[in-house]
């Protein structure tokens, strides 16, 4: 087969490699996969009527830019959430996902340079490992910048070398964040936004966990904007908020000129969302109320975990999102053990880091747990986890 030096550089997706892990493991009992952030609650029962209701659309082709409908519910949505005033036609795209949409950005964004050092593509590390396979496919090098305890779970903004700025083409920004579940302030958005303008590349606030909040609603990237959003695109789906990560609707919003050069890369070859989907879409994003029973159910099951695990492994409470962040001391031989003693699935958090040139990555103490099971199935993982992980490990 054709050997492709990118493509040879794309390290194996995190579920592959937990797969490759646990291969020969024997579990002695069946357990949960806490793994994998895919919700397991149901979205509203109605959207199915939605669908139904439109499904002669599925004949036709969807339109690129998404409908007029859909674009003008996301402009609702965010300009209530966020107290701006986006306007559907130019600030708003829908996307088939965020995960398309993220990918799909580094290679409307960056230019190879004919010569010269690489482009730049910033993310922090722990990640959501999209944005370094976006990066490596655009011809970009991937930066990380740590987000670990000692920079409270975001990169810090002011330490990125003056060199690497000046040729940084994109940043990817995670808040509320996966794996942590830090949120951004409106201080800190602004100093990244402030960057971004500064050194001329665009500013991608993925804030996909916006809406699974525990304490209050985190403020986003749009609100911290001053009404500009000059290099400055957030993304956000239907698929935490809604339990809807299987319709696949998402958008992208924000600078004009980006969304325009970004819709029409996608008219060569991005996957559009089928009309119904984005009729039923519509409703969710008008619709609070099963997105507050959805956030009710996270937060039930974050504070019943934590009290379970008591302080062990330094656990914390995340800001948003449905994960927990343990340091276990050796995250892939925590993950193995649990899942023998307990047939429990989650992720080394090595598997959702950049390695430095030792081969060592700020998540190799760690384990992720998607909290996306019901009350009971979490607490019976969380219990394994005390019974057969050794903190002191
Ligand atoms: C940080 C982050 N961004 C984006 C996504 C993609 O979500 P979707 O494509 O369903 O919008 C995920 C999904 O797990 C995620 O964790």
């Amino acid at each position: 087969m054709m050997s492709h030096s990118r493509i040879a550089r794309l390290e194996e997706f995190a579920f592959q490699r937990l797969a490759r892990l646990l291969a020969d493991v024997r579990p002695t009992a069946p357990g949960p996969d806490l793994s994998i952030g895919d919700p397991k609650g149901d979205p509203p029962a109605w959207l199915i009527d939605r669908i139904a209701d439109t499904a002669a659309d599925f004949k036709s082709y969807p339109p690129p830019a998404g409908t007029p409908e859909l674009r003008a519910a996301i402009a609702r949505w965010l300009n209530g959430r966020y107290g701006v005033t986006l306007d559907a036609e130019r600030e708003i795209l829908p996307v088939a996902g965020t995960k398309e949409a993220l990918y799909l950005l580094a290679n409307v964004l960056v230019e190879a340079a004919p010569a010269g050092p690489p482009p730049a593509v910033l993310m922090p590390n722990p990640l959501y490992q999209v944005y370094l396979g976006a990066a490596v496919m655009a011809g970009a090098e991937p930066v990380p910048l740590p987000a670990d305890a000692a920079t409270g779970f975001l990169p810090d903004l002011d330490a990125i070398p003056a060199a690497t700025l000046a040729r940084t083409r994109l940043f990817y920004l995670c808040a509320p964040s996966n794996p942590q579940g830090r949120a951004a302030d409106a201080a800190y958005w602004r100093r990244a936004l402030e960057l971004a303008r500064a050194h001329d590349f665009v500013l991608v606030a993925d804030e996909c966990y916006s809406e699974i909040w525990h304490g209050g609603p985190p403020t986003g990237a749009l609100a911290a904007a001053d009404g500009r959003f000059e290099r400055l695109v957030v993304v956000n789906s239907l698929s935490k908020r809604s339990n809807a990560a299987g319709l696949r609707v998402g958008f992208v919003a924000g600078d004009a000129a980006v969304l325009a050069d970004t819709l029409k890369v996608r008219r060569y070859g991005a996957a559009t969302i089928p009309r119904p989907l984005q009729h039923a879409a519509v409703g969710l994003f008008d619709d609070e109320d099963h997105v507050a029973a959805i956030r009710r159910g996270y937060t039930e099951r974050v504070d019943a975990a934590l009290a379970r695990l008591d302080g062990r492994f330094g656990a914390f409470r995340p800001d948003g999102g449905f994960f927990l962040w343990l340091d276990v001391g050796d995250g892939e031989r925590a993950a193995r053990t649990l899942f023998e003693r307990a047939g429990v699935k989650v992720l080394p958090g090595r598997y959702l880091a950049m390695a430095d040139a030792a081969g060592r990555t700020p998540g190799d103490r760690y384990l992720r747990l998607a909290l996306v099971h019901d009350l009971a199935t979490t607490l019976t993982a969380v219990d394994a986890l005390v019974r057969h992980v050794d903190p002191a490990a």
